[in-house]
């Protein structure tokens, strides 16, 4: 608190004239954290259209350019925002989902029902193969969510030996048969998901029994340097399901324990994606800002356990929710994206490259189609929302060494309540760059910035994202309303950078 007023004085002193609202301090010592690239991680769920009509539009009977019934045009995007991990095959849908019925020739696999997402036929022609051959195409780590709340013990150890085990096994030879020689390795599974809910309704005691069972019959397969076995983690503030895990699960069987949170006003009364209220906005970005506080209290909850920091807080859901667009299936979950979208994305990721030594993973919901989607296709056409903007702006901090920031922020009011404007984080690349990305989330009122930068750089270059109205969003007719752009008012003087955000941006800055 001392250094945090220290730093404030500094800056009135030395600037004189100078009247910033906001100020940033960047520490001038090294830091040895690493912002894992895993954290800027996608999700992929057979949830409405997300995997079929998103990804994958299959291999015959399509006019849409593909590689093996995979977009093509969605493969660039994929590959133009670097995507670390994806997440798959859900969500809810992957405690239902039994992973036999998707291997083998397609038209032999059995259809299920897609209970959770709208009652339809799911005929499995999306499976194992599909997606790993996919996160190869796409130059990505699967993450794969195992079946714990409807399969069994064995159904999982077989999925790990199926798509692992280099030597001969039962399932090793069954996936030759099915044409794929090698293993594709595959290190992050997640040990069901949101067992507190649609995973089984289980208790915390409950799970962490079941968790230890299963977590212990997935074989740890030398070809991957070990498994990184993810527990389904806390809704929100449910701090007692951390504590739990924490207290119950060895080190040995757990890498990672999760979270999940989305941006919602409120659970019956979500709002619409696009004509929302200026209060909503308010309470939209107040419910991401919370993230904050739950990593913080989560992480302190793990601390006390694991002090060493050896398991990572992955949250592996997070992002807006709001009610789907008129007339599409509700248990679809389609949404449009606009600015406040930015917001959320910009500001989430600050916070977590901020909290990088216990954050190491986290994962968008969901890639295409489905909530805070980085991508909206229709038919041939697709489009990148304003998230996809910031998603590639940002793609900078991944695996840069986090510079820890002091940050003394104007409050934005509303109503008699209040949440901080401006958010930042900054990190150095391995090419010694500087990067720092800063949004100022109020609707209304510019933010004058000035950062000092704890040394001295020679240039400063940059990029914005904002736009004319708050509620502006990409369609398919207008692909580029919203696209980033130079960002030529930063003004450099040695240590010091001063700028003015305009409402409602993203600016990242590099300083070298
Ligand atoms: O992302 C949509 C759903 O939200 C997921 O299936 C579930 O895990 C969460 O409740």
């Amino acid at each position: 608190m001392k250094k945090h007023i220290f730093s404030v004085l500094f800056l009135g002193l030395t600037l004189g004239s100078v009247s910033a609202q906001t100020t940033i301090q960047l520490s001038s010592d090294q830091s040895a954290v690493k912002i894992s690239k895993h954290v800027y991680g996608h999700f992929a769920e057979h949830l409405g259209r997300c995997v079929y009509d998103g990804f994958y539009v299959g291999e015959a009977n399509t006019t849409i350019p593909h590689t093996n019934g995979v977009r093509n045009d969605v493969i660039a995007a994929l590959k133009e925002l670097e995507i670390p991990n994806l997440r798959w095959p859900g969500g809810c849908f992957a405690d239902t989902y039994h992973w036999k019925d998707g291997i083998g020739p397609k038209e032999n696999r059995p259809s299920i029902v897609n209970n959770w997402w709208g009652g339809v036929t799911e005929d499995n022609s999306f499976g194992t193969h599909d997606f790993l051959n996919m996160c190869e195409l796409l130059g990505t780590e699967p993450y794969l969510a195992g079946n714990v709340g409807s399969g069994e013990v064995q159904e999982l150890a077989d999925w790990v030996q199926y798509v692992n085990f280099q030597g001969r096994s039962p399932m090793s030879d069954l996936r030759r048969e099915n044409g794929r020689e090698k293993p594709w390795n595959v290190k992050f599974w997640g040990v069901g998901n949101e067992a507190w809910g649609c995973g089984g309704n289980m208790t915390a005691e409950y799970y962490t029994d079941i968790y230890r069972k299963y977590a212990t019959f997935m074989s740890d397969w030398t070809n991957t340097g070990g498994l990184y076995r993810i527990a389904s983690g806390a809704n929100s503030a449910d701090y007692h399901w951390t504590e739990t895990l924490m207290k119950n699960l060895p080190k040995s069987l757990v890498k990672g324990v999760a979270l999940h949170h989305y941006a919602v006003i409120d659970w019956s009364k979500k709002g619409a994606s696009v004509e929302y209220t200026d209060d909503q906005y308010f309470q939209t970005m107040k419910s991401a800002w919370f993230m904050n506080e739950l990593v913080e209290k989560h992480s302190a909850i793990m601390d006390k356990y694991d002090p060493k920091k050896e398991v990572a807080l992955v949250v592996d859901e997070w992002g807006g929710w709001y009610e789907v667009e008129p007339g599409t299936n509700p248990g679809f979950l389609y949404q449009q994206n606009t600015m406040r979208d930015a917001m959320i994305a910009g500001m989430t990721l600050n916070i977590f490259n901020n909290h990088a030594e216990r954050v190491r993973m986290a994962n968008l919901a969901q890639t295409i189609n489905v909530l805070q989607a980085v991508i909206l296709t229709k038919g041939e056409k697709m489009i990148k929302t304003p998230t996809f903007h910031v998603m590639e702006m940002y793609k900078v901090h991944q695996d840069a060494t986090l510079i820890p920031l002091t940050l003394a922020s104007k409050q934005w009011e509303k109503n008699g309540e209040s949440i901080p404007a401006v958010s930042a984080s900054a990190s150095k690349s391995k090419d010694g760059k500087v990067h720092l990305s800063i949004v100022n989330i109020d609707p209304t009122a510019k933010q004058d910035i000035t950062v000092n930068l704890g040394q001295t750089y020679k240039n400063v270059s940059g990029r914005i994202l904002t736009t004319k109205k708050l509620r502006d969003f990409n369609d398919f007719d207008a692909n580029n309303r919203i696209v980033p752009k130079a960002f030529e008012d930063a003004k450099l003087k040695k240590d010091l950078v001063q700028l003015t955000l305009p409402p409602f941006s993203v600016v990242v800055l590099e300083l070298n």
